[in-house]
């Protein structure tokens, strides 16, 4: 592609952007959110995992204590950090590929801001107090999941509403993914959440199920949350956004239609690998287990597809800071998606339950996957959403991709030795057939793996605020001064 040509088609998407025919201002606001959450989360999970490596750190107040802190930082990078990545990015590309103006205009993006970011305050107010219905990911107490369902309802309407008015007969695929995501989080959010309040002027309720039923409904709700919110949702965004960096189609569009349907269709069934050796039938286990492998097959033909969009283009990870997060993401998706199919056979669960091999494969999804392709994203959509021409700094750029892959080798890897020694510690007998090692020895040999692993966070954490430096000097419209190239001896003339 002739760099004139480049240029000449960067100028038009901006002229067109500055039309005022798409709704942006939400949008841009959802971008800093993004970025401001992703800030908060990551220097709460390095405070969470300060915690374990110094109790001390706990302070001794009930509201700094690690119980009430470790739901604020999940669901602050869970639903603050990638609910915001997925508003901006989803109510974003909906807009082009359907060459519509938002449904509902920019009220109704406004509101969809403003009612989101209520939501994340009010959740995380009830956390520190204490206010928690005790459901892993779903922690918040009725009065905040009804003001959610208002808000997502409307995001539905929005979202549904601009594919119905669209002008463009296809509904590209990025779009399936986003609506699935969207569909599938209300029905889990309404399904998980029945419960009944003591009184309407009382923050505690009962949920509806009890027992072995309760936990089965938490765990199809937990892993659909992975599934559809940290899983399809991203997709959405792997496939508008790489095949934009890399300036190519899809390499497949027949295999993201198939990645599409095997996914959802898979996905739903898995939960009850968080629930092996339980007392849930043993043949719901093995149901979980069963689907759980095959959804190795899906998700590894979408990575294949997101990959492979990049043939021929390949050199542009030389040049682009932001296609390497979403490539090196991909990456990390297949990582993941490796290694949940295998923990969720019976016999390795048997091993890695509890202990933080969970951890690890969590964070190589979250950081990697979730993290990075959500740089990749914002390092293209920043520029582009506030009319500039080019980042404030590729270096930068470059430096926080360092920082951040290097934090995620340390925080992963640390979290599998410890996970791999805290599982054998505690199966290890001895020649009498008593425990080889009391708890508390477990709990000691950790130790260093989460120093390990506080260092990883807050290498995390740096590259975030390079980021955020970055892409707000890019609003301003700055430029980075070009590092000179000195020659020692200057090139023989021709
Ligand atoms: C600076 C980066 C981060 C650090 C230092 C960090 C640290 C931690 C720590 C210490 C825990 C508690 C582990 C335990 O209970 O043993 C945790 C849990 C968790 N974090 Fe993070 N985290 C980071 C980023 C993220 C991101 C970006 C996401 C998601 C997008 C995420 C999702 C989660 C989840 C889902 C859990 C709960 C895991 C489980 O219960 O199995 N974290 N994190
Ligand atoms: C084919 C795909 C995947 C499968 C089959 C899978 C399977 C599993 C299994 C077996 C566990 C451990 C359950 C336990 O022992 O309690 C687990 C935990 C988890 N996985 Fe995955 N995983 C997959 C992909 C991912 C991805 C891409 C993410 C993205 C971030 C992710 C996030 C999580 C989280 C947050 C947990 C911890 C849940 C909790 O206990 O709080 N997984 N997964």
């Amino acid at each position: 592609m002739p760099e004139g040509g480049h240029a000449a088609r960067l100028a038009a998407e901006i002229g067109s952007l500055r039309q005022d025919s798409y709704v942006d201002g939400p949008i841009r606001a959802m971008a800093v959110a993004t970025m401001f959450w992703g800030i908060v989360g990551f220097l709460v999970g390095v405070v969470v995992a300060a915690q374990l490596a110094f109790p001390l750190l706990n302070l001794d107040l009930e509201w700094t204590t690690f119980g009430r802190l470790r739901p604020v930082h999940t669901s602050a990078v869970i639903f603050a950090f990638g609910g915001n990545a997925l508003l901006c990015t989803s109510l974003y590309v909906v807009q082009r590929t359907c060459r519509a103006r938002l449904f509902g205009g920019k009220e109704m993006g406004w509101f969809l801001f403003a009612g989101y970011q209520f939501f994340i305050v009010m959740a995380a107010l009830g956390y520190v107090l204490g206010v928690t219905q005790g459901k892993e990911y779903a922690e918040p107490e009725w009065y905040v999941d009804l003001w959610l369902t208002v808000v997502w309802v409307a995001y539905l309407v929005a979202f549904g509403g601009t594919i119905i008015k669209r002008e463009e007969p296809h509904i590209y695929v990025a779009n399936w993914f986003f609506l699935a995501f969207i569909i599938t989080v209300a029905m889990l959010h309404i399904g998980n959440n029945i419960a009944l309040p003591l009184s309407l002027g009382h923050a505690k309720s009962y949920v509806a199920a009890s027992g072995v039923q309760d936990a089965m409904i938490q765990w199809w709700y937990g892993h659909n949350a992975v599934g559809f919110f940290l899983t399809a949702g991203f997709l959405g965004i792997m496939y508008y956004f790489i095949p934009k960096q890399a300036d190519r189609p899809v390499y497949s569009y027949r295999l993201s239609i198939v990645h599409f349907w095997s996914l959802i269709f898979l996905y739903i069934w898995a939960g009850p690998h968080h629930l092996h050796y339980t007392a849930l039938p043993d043949w719901a286990q093995t149901l979980g287990m069963v689907f759980s492998v095959m959804l190795w097959m899906p998700s590894w033909g979408g990575m294949i597809n997101g990959l492979m969009t990049l043939s021929g283009a390949w050199d542009k990870l030389r040049t682009d800071p932001g296609l390497r997060f979403s490539v090196a993401a991909v990456g990390f998706y297949a990582m993941a998606t490796f290694e949940g199919p295998v923990m969720s056979v019976k016999a390795v669960n048997a091993l890695s339950h509890y202990t933080d091999w969970t951890i690890g494969h969590v964070h190589s999804g979250a950081l990697g996957w979730n993290g990075f392709i959500t740089f990749g994203a914002l390092y293209w959509l920043v520029p582009r959403l506030w009319g500039k021409t080019e980042l404030y700094s590729k270096k930068l750029a470059e430096w926080h991709f360092w920082i951040a892959t290097l934090g995620i080798v340390l925080y992963i890897t640390a979290m599998w030795v410890s996970g791999i020694m805290q599982g054998l510690m505690w199966r290890s007998y001895d020649e009498l057939g008593f425990l080889q090692y009391s708890f508390v020895e477990t709990v000691a040999a950790m130790h260093p793996y989460y120093v390990i692993r506080m260092l990883g966070g807050v290498l995390y954490l740096s590259g975030a605020l390079l980021m955020a430096y970055n892409l707000w000097r890019t609003v301003r419209g700055e430029t980075a001064p070009k590092v000179a190239v000195i020659r020692a001896h200057p090139a023989p003339a021709e």
